[in-house]
């Protein structure tokens, strides 16, 4: 059976209040879910404890948006594996575009932090996608290429196998511009290929792989039916209880198929 997960990036909103309201509002609206659906909330550092609080015992996870690769020390500012474990995340996004281009992230410091993540045993949502201008210039390939290859260095198949990947395009985030599903498809299947290369048959075809960049309820099953669509990593369509609960439901009609 095909396992879908979604994920709400929240990125910088909701206050605690507001974060714990959204997410019991989700949790009452998805109880009972299809086994096959995962539903990952990721609210700022801020609130993940009380969103924590307000999903136990639901089955619904938590993630956090990004963590540091050291343990402990004298790093101002960053938040390390253990804390964020100890406010209940089990997954946790790196490397998002955002990050890149706006916090200097590069392939180096993602692949530090999904190691440091796997070794404190959570789930890094590890994100990949090129930009506009290398899209249009017949980069993609080559740009995905590279990002997955240098965030994932050094991973064995062990550690692989905790690991989900986000495709998602620059010029698809927050535009309302999603890649259509052959786009997406297309290079969801030159990444899983890129997996089966280095970690086996096995590991690729366990692997999820979402698709990120303005999904909506109303685009979302189209996107999930392609083959190497595992999930959506959401952004702005998550801030809202109706618009990600249509993208949760399309999920569950898909692996309901
Ligand atoms: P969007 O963001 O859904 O608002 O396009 C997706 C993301 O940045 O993860």
């Amino acid at each position: 059976m095909r396992q879908i997960l979604v994920a709400g990036n929240w990125k910088m909103h909701k206050l605690i209040g507001e974060a714990r309201q959204l997410a019991s509002e989700l949790t009452s609206r998805l109880t009972g879910l299809n086994a096959s659906v995962t539903v990952v909330l990721c609210p700022p550092f801020t609130a993940l404890a009380e969103v924590a609080d307000a999903i136990a015992g639901t089955g619904v996870f938590l993630g956090a948006q990004n963590v540091h690769w050291e343990e402990k020390g004298a790093y101002t500012g960053e938040v390390s594996p253990s804390m964020i474990k100890d406010a209940g995340c089990e997954y946790v996004i790196i490397g998002h575009s955002e990050r890149r281009q706006y916090f200097g992230e590069i392939d180096e410091t993602v692949n530090r932090r999904v190691r440091a993540a796997l070794h404190a045993k959570l789930k890094p949502i590890v994100c990949v996608g090129e930009s506009e201008r290398q899209r249009d210039q017949g980069q993609t390939e080559a740009v995905i290429i590279e990002q997955v290859r240098k965030g994932l260095v050094d991973l064995n198949a062990e550690g692989m196998g905790h690991v989900v990947i986000a495709y998602e395009p620059v010029w698809a985030i927050g535009t309302g511009k999603n890649a259509t599903p052959q786009q997406a498809q297309e290079v969801h299947a030159l990444i899983r290929g890129l997996i089966s290369n280095t970690f086996g048959e096995s590991i690729a075809s366990s692997l999820l792989i979402l698709y990120g960049g303005s999904v909506k309820p109303g685009n979302a099953g189209e996107l999930l039916a392609q083959p190497d669509i595992d999930g959506a990593l959401v952004g702005g369509a998550s801030l809202e209880a109706d618009s990600f609960e249509g993208i949760v439901r399309a999920g569950v009609a898909v692996v309901s198929e």
